[in-house]
């Protein structure tokens, strides 16, 4: 190998060094840090994908296990994570990348941050000894501006953790929503929430499959038409019986696009008249329509690995 080859050699290894050290550039434009610092931090996990693990958003762990029903596979969803207030589950959230969660702004509007826990890389939450559980405290948060908790219009909110989490099989980000509509599709919701109005919440995480109906027909259900803002997006059944339920809020709503074989983020368990009630869908918060407040909150630090 000549000198200069060398030089280069040890250049480029400094830099992915430099690169994986949790220390954001303030100021720089987020395109740089997604080309530079990021893409290294992409780039380098993805190289780990012929070994074992994955660093592209949005790709579940599928390996054959015998599961009946409603549970999720372990671990299915490495991006699921759970807010638990002293020690109590309350909300769901969702790793974008190894900072940052997305979850509902009622889940952290006045919510005391110092006494909230996240939890990630956790299918059964009452396992503490669990493996690949990551316990964070929240370093800082941000509910929507216009969050309103008479309408639940806008309710989203974004966390920053206290320290990065490393991305491994159990621990890995959701992509960003790809389409501006998914009507007709099939949703899946994940969570630890109740399972029936009344029942008890779950100990391992769950998952459903709702359609995704437009919002012109959700208008036309039991709710009034004016409660179902541009800015939500219904799913579920007209008998009901299938639903998000309380515990749920804060974790998404995912759709596999088959064009990227990469599952999305596509909304955030918000509300609901009860839980699977007939003529009552589900409502999210429709994402595509935070591409700012994401953008404005997570491009500035942190990196992102597309879905590309
Ligand atoms: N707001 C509820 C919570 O805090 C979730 C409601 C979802 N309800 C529904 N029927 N989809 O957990």
């Amino acid at each position: 190998m000549s000198a200069p080859s060398r030089l280069l050699v040890l250049l480029s290894a400094a830099l992915s060094i430099l690169a994986i050290l949790p220390s954001p550039v303030q100021g720089v434009d987020p395109r740089l840090r997604m080309r530079g610092a990021c893409d290294s931090v992409c780039r380098g996990f993805r190289q780990l994908k012929t070994v074992f693990f994955a660093t592209e958003c949005g790709e579940p762990n599928r390996e054959p296990r015998v599961v009946g029903g409603q549970p999720t596979r372990q671990w299915e969803y490495p991006w699921l994570a759970s807010l638990h207030y002293r020690g109590k589950l309350y909300c769901g959230a969702s790793l974008v990348n190894e900072y940052y969660l997305i979850t509902a702004a009622h889940c952290i509007k006045r919510v005391t941050m110092s006494r909230v826990e996240i939890v990630l890389g956790s299918y059964n939450k009452s396992d503490t000894s669990e493996e690949s559980r990551a316990v964070r405290k929240v370093g800082s948060w941000w509910a929507h501006k216009s969050f309103s908790r008479r309408s639940y219009n806008n309710d989203i909110g974004v966390i920053k953790m206290d320290r990065p989490v490393i991305f491994s099989r159990n621990i890995r980000p959701v992509c960003l929503p790809s389409e501006d509509d998914y009507v007709g599709a099939n949703g899946t919701v994940a969570g630890w929430g109740r399972q029936s109005e009344d029942g008890q919440a779950s100990q391992v995480l769950r998952q459903v499959n709702v359609p995704i109906i437009s919002n012109a027909e959700c208008k036309t259900k039991n709710y009034k038409p004016d409660e179902i803002t541009e800015n939500m997006m219904c799913a579920g059944y007209d008998q009901g019986k299938i639903d998000a339920c309380q515990g749920d809020s804060g974790g998404p709503l995912l759709y596999r696009n088959p064009k990227k074989g990469k599952i999305e983020i596509i909304g955030i368990v918000s509300w609901g008249q009860g839980c699977a009630r007939a003529g009552y869908p589900g409502v999210y918060t429709r994402l595509s329509k935070y591409w700012n407040f994401i953008n404005s909150h997570i491009y500035k630090e942190g990196c992102f690995c597309p879905a590309e």
